[in-house]
């Protein structure tokens, strides 16, 4: 029988998992399907229930969903516990074991796409959100130089450098975004600005000359995070590749065979 996945969110209808998994299936000859299910604002455990009920063998969680995700599964793996979310559930036995594949997607589009290598770098966190916390501990876990979450509400920004300096990170600190003058060689902008065509205010200094400027976000045109970035001189990416790249390790999660990406994320960016 054709085991079943599906990708949980509200809004969802634009998502792109289905096309992204069922690409990866082909690739793979991996007899499944993949679908989109738009799960009640107040309603969300209850569909993953009967989706796992229905034979479901597993689920992406998107936004708004990743907290209670996180709630729901008893067990968790260590990167899922860090990022305090979860984006991908695997059902077995009855149980579900969640876990969090966005920063690794995140460091697999740095460093196999787009051959930044993390070590010993300055890098700038723009966000304290779902975003931010979901990526850093994979980011400390790469070694940079250091790592400066900095959010428009400065507080959310020092909590989450103090949750990751107890764990024992000693790189890592915040500030708000306004305090921010020095250069860095990564700029990832993690913040919810770009959904709304908006640019946090930031200065200029920070990027450095030929820096990345990475914006979690996608879409048809840059962003004005992206624009800023290209203007002084940095080298500028957006989100899509972490999406593809978080989807294959999911995929590899579920079926324990890694897709390629490349093609993939061509495919979505030609389209
Ligand atoms: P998500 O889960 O997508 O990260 P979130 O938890 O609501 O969503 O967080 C949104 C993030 O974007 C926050 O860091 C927010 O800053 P505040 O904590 O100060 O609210 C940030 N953000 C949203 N709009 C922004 C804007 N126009 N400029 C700068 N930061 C913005």
């Amino acid at each position: 029988m054709t085991d079943r996945y599906a990708v949980f969110g509200h809004p969802i209808a634009h998502s792109k998992s289905p096309l992204i998994h069922a690409s990866f299936a082909q690739q793979t000859g991996q007899d499944l399907v993949y679908e989109a299910i738009l799960a009640p604002l107040d309603g969300f455990v209850d569909s993953i229930r009967q989706f796992q009920t229905n034979g479901g063998k597993g689920a992406n969680i998107t936004i708004p969903f990743k907290e209670q995700a996180f709630s729901l599964c008893k067990q968790r793996t260590p990167r899922a516990e860090l990022a305090g979310a979860v984006n991908t559930l695997v059902f077995a036995d009855n149980a579900i074991t969640g876990d969090n594949t966005d920063g690794a997607g995140l460091i697999a589009d740095l460093t196999h796409n787009l051959g930044f290598a993390l070590a010993d770098k300055h890098v700038l966190l723009l966000g304290a959100g779902g975003a931010a916390r979901g990526v850093i501990g994979p980011l400390l876990e790469c070694s940079p130089a250091s790592l400066v979450i900095a959010n428009r509400t400065a507080n959310r920004a020092h909590d989450l450098a103090a949750h990751f300096q107890h764990q024992g990170f000693h790189t890592v600190s915040a500030c708000g975004l306004g305090e921010l003058n020095a250069p860095f060689d990564l700029i990832i902008n993690a913040t919810a600005a770009s959904l709304g065509g908006e640019l946090p205010p930031i200065s200029s200094q920070v990027f450095k000359s030929h820096a990345l400027a990475y914006d979690m976000m996608y879409g048809k045109d840059i962003t004005p995070f992206m624009k800023l970035a290209q203007r002084h001189g940095a080298h500028i990416a957006d989100g899509l590749g972490m999406l593809v790249e978080q989807a294959a390790e999911a995929f590899y999660l579920w079926r324990g065979v890694r897709p390629a990406t490349a093609s993939v994320i061509a495919a979505l960016r030609a389209a």
